[in-house]
């Protein structure tokens, strides 16, 4: 296994598929969905790129592959509790609109895997739609392939409300039974940390229609997902996402803020990766033109930035600290590709963080207040 930076990985993924595999490499999109009202925020690598997969549009070229920014807030209560789980995150992806299928897309998904970044081929596992035999002959027919090493599952089906979709192939890889929960069913698709997902590819051949049709699209596709700060965990080691370098300078700054030491105390460190994700979820919203506010991106702006105010004041940060946040995610993408206007407006970032954060405070404040007046008003007439 090669050791890479996230940066490094980012680069080397993009560059296997751009170099070798003849794909344009296009920068990420906006977090802001353009001209689709199905979504509030982009969450997949694919969103974008709808219109390429239902034939709506034309694409640059058949073959195309990004590192797509993505805010997913469904699991928001799991981040910081699991290794895995966070509200920000990159989608490595690489996709065909009407060109190559199945075969080259699970070839090159284990060839990158196996070979260039070169994980161990006997902890790597599949799973599979049940009735996909094509899938299953095409991965046993992949060089070294653990040929046991396949789990055929119901729910290996992939959609995003209305839209392009299909059956799919996860690719996991086994971190070792001590990761595991220890229960005697677990096994891939367990939601413990044991078996971690890094590569989703879907094979796209349907446009599920908004009453629930599912109608083949007139060309097959393929849309893959690969979590870079996953794959950056187990290319560096780590037991968790958060100690990666897309992350960890962010914990080392809330800990340096807080004066709470990292790995002693569970529950300060979920505030700690709260507070770590959460930075980079509103730094780059706000990078993309999301302002706080009380409805639809703004509202999920608003929230994560409060959140993460919550979990600072149980560190016992009682004072701003979210502007040195910032600070630490832009170190983290400074020599990223894609990522120069983090860097150009850095300060612009941290005003609106900082304004925020005062109108928390003066909210909070009136709302002590009140409570404070309540409270006396009870003690005084002699009640509880
Ligand atoms: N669309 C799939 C996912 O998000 C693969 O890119 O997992």
């Amino acid at each position: 296994m090669k050791y890479m930076t996230g940066n490094e990985l980012r680069e080397a993924y993009l560059q296997f598929f751009s170099e070798k595999k003849g794909h344009l490499r296009l920068p990420s999109f906006s977090l802001i969905p353009q001209d689709d009202p199905t979504l509030l925020l982009i969450g997949a690598g694919m969103a974008p790129l709808k219109p390429f997969f239902t034939g709506k549009m034309k694409p640059p070229r058949t073959r195309v592959t990004t590192s797509q920014r993505c805010v997913r807030t469904g699991d928001i209560e799991n981040v910081g509790r699991t290794a895995r789980h966070q509200t920000y995150f990159e989608m490595l992806g690489n996709f065909s609109f009407g060109d190559y299928f199945k075969g080259e897309a699970i070839s090159w998904a284990w060839e990158f895997l196996t070979e260039v970044i070169e994980l161990p081929k006997d902890k790597l596992w599949v799973t599979v739609y049940p009735d996909d035999t094509e899938a299953i002959e095409i991965w046993k027919s992949q060089p070294g392939f653990p040929q046991d090493h396949i789990v055929k599952l119901d729910d290996n089906f992939w959609e995003i409300g209305p839209g392009p979709c299909g059956p799919d192939s996860e690719i996991y890889i086994d971190l070792g039974e001590e990761r595991g929960c220890g229960s005697p069913t677990c096994g891939v698709g367990c939601d413990c940390d044991r078996y971690l997902e890094i590569w989703n590819l879907v094979f796209t051949q349907y446009d599920r229609t908004e009453d629930g049709q599912y109608k083949p699209l007139a060309h097959k596709n393929i849309d893959t997902g690969c979590g870079l700060e996953r794959l950056a965990s187990v290319v560096q080691n780590k037991r968790t996402n958060f100690e990666t370098d897309l992350l960890y300078p962010i914990i080392e700054y809330a800990s340096k803020v807080s004066g709470v030491k990292y790995g002693e105390d569970a529950q300060k460190d979920i505030s700690l990766k709260v507070i770590a994700d959460h930075a980079r979820s509103m730094a780059i919203m706000i990078m993309d033109g999301i302002l706080p506010s009380n409805e639809g991106r703004g509202y999920v702006l608003r929230r994560i930035l409060r959140r993460a105010i919550r979990h600072g004041r149980m560190l016992g940060i009682k004072d701003k600290f979210l502007e040195g946040a910032v600070d630490a995610v832009v170190e983290i993408y400074r020599e990223a590709s894609d990522f120069g206007e983090l860097v150009a407006k850095q300060d612009y970032i941290k005003k609106v963080i900082s304004i925020e954060e005062d109108r928390f405070a003066a909210t909070r404040n009136q709302g002590m207040e009140l409570l404070d007046g309540e409270i006396k008003e009870l003690k005084a007439a002699g009640k509880k």
